[in-house]
């Protein structure tokens, strides 16, 4: 087929119209959530349960803590590779237990497997602090498992365990795995009121810790952060999320007071959210305290925030391809695609509560607006887009078969029993075939800014899932299956 050809059907359709295209495409939301759900066990690290359903992953890591003395096994692999990153890792379980604060109704039967996909974050975050004045920041050495394609139950790569301590602080690290705790204590306030308590006193502990000795992980880990989850922005912003998320699980006056104290002078951009950044999901989060109050600050930094999104605002700051996703610089990008909607869905809700609209110029955005700009993304990602293809693996008729990701692209231990080291799966990586396990429900990096999309393993920032990707749409997508 000559590139030609190729190029005048993208353009027939965009001349179609993308609207043409999204209406044929009714998505079955329900079983996008379901998927999404799935995909934290395909992450999982350690000992699996018994109703582990993913089940061409096995036992692995069964060691890590041992060579600082301390039980860390559990948690999750981050994305395609082996490593157990805390800072992203807590970012994910945060964003996991908002979703079940909001959406959690709408989740029918899928709700008990969010929960168990939280809980084994939680689980994992309580050894990470089971020791006062310390907190467990990483396991796994990143260079070390990076030069490796090997299955996670075959590693045999560097399983350090890095700490921070009050000599070798990591206050954003720390604070974000308070923000975790506090925020599942929430969720786990109706269901398991013990351990629910047991969460919250915790996240108190971490987040004192956190700022009563502040500094980055960068410096204190060394090459365990940097390159790879550096923390570009500061810590400050965990901070204050993290009290943000304490005063709300525990409504003790003193967070209120250290949100408002810091907020002023927090740096970094209020349009930013992800695992680096969390200014917009703090001004998102504590906005229905101070809806009331007109010229608060977190007011109009939300509804700033809302400005830059809106393909018709005068001060949109982030860019839209032809068919329609929305693009921010840096890598992997759908991780600005779905925590951005997943932020307009619960802004549009708080909003709708207290029945305010958000003026960007002369543009007013209703709350329902909010919805249907989140919806667009949403649909794109689950393949109302050029190429007609799900982002998410395992959904619809055509999605990503090659994602960079080792435990998926290499053979499971079911089928080939014998160890296959370090440099022994590298074929596995450059083949052209289809990964040999199909990681359901993975969604990721997606496609360039021409929605285009090669479908290789050799483009990581395209091809490679991320635990944080998912969390936040578990909450998108029960919001849409609720049809609320
Ligand atoms: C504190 O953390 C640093 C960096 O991880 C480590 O080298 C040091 O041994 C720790 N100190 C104590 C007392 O554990
Ligand atoms: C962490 O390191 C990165 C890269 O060197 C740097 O840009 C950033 O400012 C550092 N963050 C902190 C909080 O020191
Ligand atoms: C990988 O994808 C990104 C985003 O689409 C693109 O900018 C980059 O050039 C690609 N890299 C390679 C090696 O193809």
């Amino acid at each position: 087929m000559g590139g030609k050809s190729m190029m005048n059907m993208a353009a027939l359709m965009v001349l179609l119209g993308v609207t043409a295209v999204t209406a044929a495409m009714s998505n079955d939301y329900g079983d996008a959530l379901t998927k999404s759900i799935l995909f934290f066990e395909g992450q999982r690290s350690g000992k699996l349960p018994a109703n582990q359903r993913m089940n061409w992953r096995k036992d692995s890591a069964l060691r890590d803590g041992s060579d600082i003395g301390m039980n860390m096994v559990g948690g999750y692999y981050d994305a395609g590779d082996n490593v157990k990153f805390h800072f992203p890792m807590a970012f994910t379980t945060t964003l996991l237990a908002w979703s079940i604060l909001e959406f959690g109704d709408s989740m029918g039967a899928d709700l008990e497997h969010a929960l168990e996909a939280l809980r084994w974050g939680t689980d994992y975050f309580l050894k990470a602090t089971s020791k006062p004045g310390m907190v467990v920041a990483q396991v796994g050495d990143p260079i070390s498992d990076h030069i490796c394609w090997e299955r996670p139950e075959d590693m045999d790569t560097l399983r350090t365990t890095y700490v921070v301590n009050q000599t070798h602080p990591g206050s954003e690290v720390s604070a974000e795995i308070a923000a975790a705790l506090a925020a599942s204590s929430i969720v786990f306030n109706n269901k398991d009121r013990k351990y629910s308590m047991v969460l919250r006193l915790r996240a108190a502990q971490v987040f004192e810790f956190a700022n009563n000795y502040q500094g980055s992980y960068n410096a204190s880990i060394g090459r365990g952060a940097c390159t790879f989850y550096c923390d570009f922005n500061g810590y400050h912003d965990e901070l204050v999320w993290g009290a943000a998320w304490l005063y709300k699980a525990t409504q003790d006056p003193k967070f209120w007071v250290y949100v408002v104290r810091n907020i002023a002078t927090l740096g970094g951009s209020i349009f930013d959210f992800g695992w680096d950044s969390k200014q917009s999901g703090i001004n998102i989060l504590v906005s229905p305290t101070v809806m009331k109050s007109p010229g608060s600050i977190f007011i109009t930094n939300a509804d700033k925030f809302v400005c830059s999104l809106l393909p018709e605002s005068p001060i949109k700051s982030v860019t839209y391809s032809p068919g329609g996703l929305m693009f921010k610089p840096g890598g992997s990008n759908l991780q600005h695609a779905t925590t951005l909607s997943f932020l307009l869905i619960v802004y549009s809700r708080y909003l709708q509560a207290a029945r305010r609209s958000v003026h960007c110029g002369s543009v007013v955005a209703t709350p329902s607006r909010l919805i249907e700009v989140a919806k667009t993304q949403v649909d794109y990602i689950l393949g109302s887009n050029p190429l007609g293809m799900s982002y998410m693996v395992g959904y619809g008729p055509k999605f990503p078969e090659r994602i960079h990701h080792r435990g998926s692209s290499l053979p499971s231990t079911n089928i080939v029993h014998k160890h296959i080291g370090c440099h022994d799966g590298n074929g596995y990586l450059t083949t052209n075939k289809p990964n040999q396990n199909v990681l359901v429900g993975a969604i990721v990096g997606g496609p360039d800014n021409n929605d285009q999309f090669p479908d290789t393993r050799l483009n990581a920032s395209q091809s490679e899932p991320t635990t944080y990707l998912n969390a936040p749409f578990v909450g998108v997508l029960a919001y849409f299956k609720g049809g609320k």
